[in-house]
This record gives C-alpha cells, sequence and structure tokens, in this order.
C-alpha cells in the first residue's frame, strides 16, 4: 500500500505521527511501520502466548503465536513449559502441523530429524554423516524468556527488560486477581477449545476498539435489542462506568460502578442468583458471605492487556497480528475451576455472541475492514482521539479515568505505543 505523504523512507518519526490527540493514518498502514512494530513490540515486549491449563499434563503441547510466527507451547517430563519455535534447523522445514497434542519428541518429516519437547536435538537419520557436529548447537530456537502469572503464560523474545510483573503492572495483575477469583478455587481453566476470526484489518484497530466505550450502543445495537440486554446501558450517557488507563498501554472499561449501583448478584452476567444455585453456594463457601456477594456483585474484569490479551468479561480475547492488513483473533470461553454451571452458560453465552451464527464479533470486524479502509484515503490524514480529553481525571489509585464513552483508554494505549516505538 502506498504510504502516505508524512512518512519519510528513512525512519518514521513516531513523536509526529503520535500525538496526543491524534494519529497519522499510516500507522495502520504502512509495511515499515508494520515491520518495526514487529522487532520493537511483538519480538520485544512480553506477548500472551497460551495458558497453562491447555498443556496440563507431562508432555502435552498446543500450537500458539507471537504475532506470524508460530510457536510451539510444550510442558516438558518434569512439568517445564516451554515456548519453541516452528522451524527445523536443518533445513527450515515446519517442524510440527498439529494443533495439539502429546508427545514427548517431534520428528521433522523432510530428513527426520528428533527433537525433545524441551527443544534438545536428540538424533538424526545415518549420523556418520555428522561426525564433527556438536548437537547442543542444533537445537530449536526458543522465545528467550517465559514467565507465568497465575497461570496465563507470556513470551518475550527479549534477553533482558521489564519482568512479566512489571510489565503487567499493578493494572494488570490485578485484572487477573480478580479474574481468577471468580472461580470457588481461584484457578482460570483455558478448555472451551478456540474459535478464530480474521479481519482484514491492522492490529491495532482491535486493540483500541476492545475498550472504546463509545461504539457498543451503535454498532452493538441490533445484538443489544434482540437479547434484551443491558449491556448497552452501561456505554450510555448516563452510566456511572468509567473507562481507565491503566498504564503500560493497558486499560480498562470498568463497569463496576454500575453493578454496585444496582446491587444484584451475576447480573454482570445477565443472569441471578436463582438460576446459579450451586455456583452461588460454592462461591459463599469459599470466600466467606461478604466477599463472595462482593465478587458476584462485580463481575469480572473487561480490560485490554497490551498488546495481545483482552479479557472480556465471559471471554477472553488473543489478538494476532499476521500482516500490516490483517489480523486473526483467538477467543475462547472462560471456565473457571470449580463451577461446572457457570462453565456451561459461559460456553453457551461465547457460542451465541462470538461464535459463527454471532453478531458481536461479526459487528466489530465489520468496523474494523471498513476503517481499514477509511485510513487510506489521503485527506484528512490524522484520526483525532480528543473525546473526553478535558474531563480527564486522577482516580483514588492514581489512574486517569473518563467517563466511559471517553477515549481516554485509546490515549493512553498510543502513548504506551510511541514510547516502545522511539525506544532504541
Ligand atoms: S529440514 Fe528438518 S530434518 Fe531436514
Ligand atoms: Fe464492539
Amino acid at each position: 500500500m502506498e504510504s502516505q505523504s508524512i512518512i519519510a523512507r528513512s525512519t518514521p518519526d513516531f513523536g509526529q505521527l503520535v500525538q496526543r490527540d491524534r494519529i497519522h493514518g499510516s500507522l495502520y498502514t504502512d509495511e515499515q511501520i508494520f515491520q518495526l512494530e514487529l522487532e520493537k513490540i511483538w519480538y520485544k515486549t512480553w506477548v500472551y502466548v497460551g495458558h497453562a491449563t491447555e498443556v496440563p499434563n507431562a508432555n502435552d503441547f498446543v500450537m500458539k503465536s507471537i504475532g506470524p510466527q508460530e510457536i510451539i507451547m510444550t510442558r516438558d517430563r518434569d512439568g517445564q513449559i516451554h515456548l519453541l519455535q516452528n522451524r527445523c534447523p536443518h533445513r527450515g522445514n515446519q517442524l510440527c502441523a498439529e494443533a495439539k497434542g502429546n508427545k514427548g519428541v517431534f520428528t521433522c518429516p523432510y530428513h527426520r530429524w528428533a527433537f525433545s519437547n524441551t527443544g534438545k536435538l536428540r538424533g538424526y537419520p545415518y549420523p556418520d554423516g555428522y561426525e564433527t557436529v556438536n548437537r547442543d548447537e542444533l537445537g530449536l530456537g526458543k522465545v528467550t524468556r517465559v514467565a507465568e502469572y497465575k497461570g496465563f503464560v507470556f513470551g518475550s523474545f527479549a534477553a533482558e527488560g521489564p519482568s512479566l510483573e512489571e510489565h503487567l503492572g499493578r493494572g494488570g495483575r490485578d485484572a487477573i486477581d480478580r479474574l481468577v477469583m471468580t472461580s470457588p478455587e481461584g484457578e482460570v481453566q483455558i478448555t472451551a477449545g478456540f474459535l478464530q476470526h480474521k479481519a482484514k484489518a491492522n492490529w491495532k484497530f482491535l486493540v483500541e476498539n476492545e475498550t472504546d466505550g463509545y461504539h457498543p450502543q451503535f454498532v452493538h445495537d441490533s445484538i443489544f435489542s434482540v437479547a434484551k440486554s443491558g449491556i448497552g446501558d452501561l456505554y450510555g450517557g448516563a452510566s456511572t462506568a468509567v473507562a481507565r488507563d491503566l498504564g503500560d498501554g493497558h486499560t480498562e472499561n470498568d463497569l463496576r460502578p454500575e453493578f454496585r449501583r444496582i446491587g444484584k448478584l451475576m447480573n454482570w452476567f445477565g443472569t441471578t442468583e436463582e438460576r446459579l444455585p450451586e455456583y452461588v453456594e460454592k462461591m459463599k463457601a469459599a470466600y466467606g458471605e461478604e466477599k463472595a456477594r462482593e465478587i458476584m456483585i462485580d463481575g469480572t474484569p473487561h480490560v485490554m492487556i497490551f498488546p495481545n490479551l483482552f479479557i472480556a468479561e465471559i471471554q477472553i480475547f488473543v489478538i494476532q497480528a499476521v500482516a500490516v492488513d490483517e489480523t486473526i483473533q483467538h477467543v475462547t470461553a472462560l471456565q473457571f475451576k470449580g463451577a461446572p454451571d457457570l462453565n456451561r452458560r459461559l460456553r453457551q453465552q461465547t457460542m451465541g455472541s462470538v461464535g459463527p451464527a454471532g453478531f458481536l464479533l461479526a459487528d466489530d470486524s465489520e468496523m474494523y475492514e471498513r476503517t481499514q479502509r477509511g485510513v487510506a484515503a489521503k485527506n484528512p490524514e490524522w484520526n483525532y482521539l480528543g473525546r473526553g480529553i478535558h474531563r480527564e481525571r486522577e482516580d483514588e489509585e492514581g489512574y486517569l479515568v473518563a467517563d466511559n464513552t471517553d477515549e481516554v483508554t485509546t490515549r493512553g494505549i498510543w502513548r504506551h505505543y510511541r514510547e516502545l516505538m522511539e525506544a532504541e
């Protein structure tokens, strides 16, 4: 695609392209910028890869990704998780073509080199041809750093940099802490299987949209009215919910003020406590009456952890940047340990909202693709992000917040993006 006029052919000036209340359209369309993003974001910062419960047993593996790179997430026989590159170090063949399975050894189909699930080269046919070779130097490529927070496994290709805990920050950690407390046993399980949605659009449209509280009432109007859902009102002008910039590119639509005002258990899930008696009892037994009530009124978070993990109340979405104008969203229903009755409804609601016949994601995808086509126009060259800039304020915890329809979240994402793109 033709790059727009402000891009110098050398290095883009991100200070100029990303301003406080507007950003340049070429950030979504320029191939050179996409390549720089791979280098400075996807192959450098912590990126969410998968969940420990996707490989529960020794020798389990599941195919994942970091941007366009395929990553095999394995659990070795000692229980340790590894993130391996799906490329044979002999002559580059794709090592594994299965989505998941259980094996301790991966064998390349081309010349049958064999690798353990820790990445070590185990052997090859006719070894006399390799008498002088050091096998330790011919193992699989690995994601340099692997770390886990409450079962959520992240990888970073950078040998140095902030720890995962630092990357998540207080805001990201709080979101995951809140999420796992929805389980009476304090654990999330990612076991429902993933749906994949491809959008012919730049990945940043998706990241921005996840905590864009301005669009739901309009874009999702039809599903909200058919489902007789009260969700639309949470994003209306009269809502007491807030949009929050959690720092480091992480953002949130905090719906708790509305749920607390209404004060009904399980209202966040669009149901009542009578419909989930088993779950409600288990929660009270696990956390005590008062804390359990609080958890079941507040509900799960609506938080986007930069750059690719969206905790969307009842699902998680994993955003995969594939090309400058192509993104895949991997979506699965959240499942909570010890909550079979809740889990069944979570799967049903997920199929209804983001399954093949669901409107929710289809509506958003239509907007992503239209916006991708729109920003290719030459004039005006900028997207305006100034909504609610005059009413941004600090909350009691020191985060920047504004009304739920305000673009305080989008501005937070771009501020962090600029820092990453300007870093050496
Ligand atoms: S390319 Fe894998 S064994 Fe030759
Ligand atoms: Fe949406």
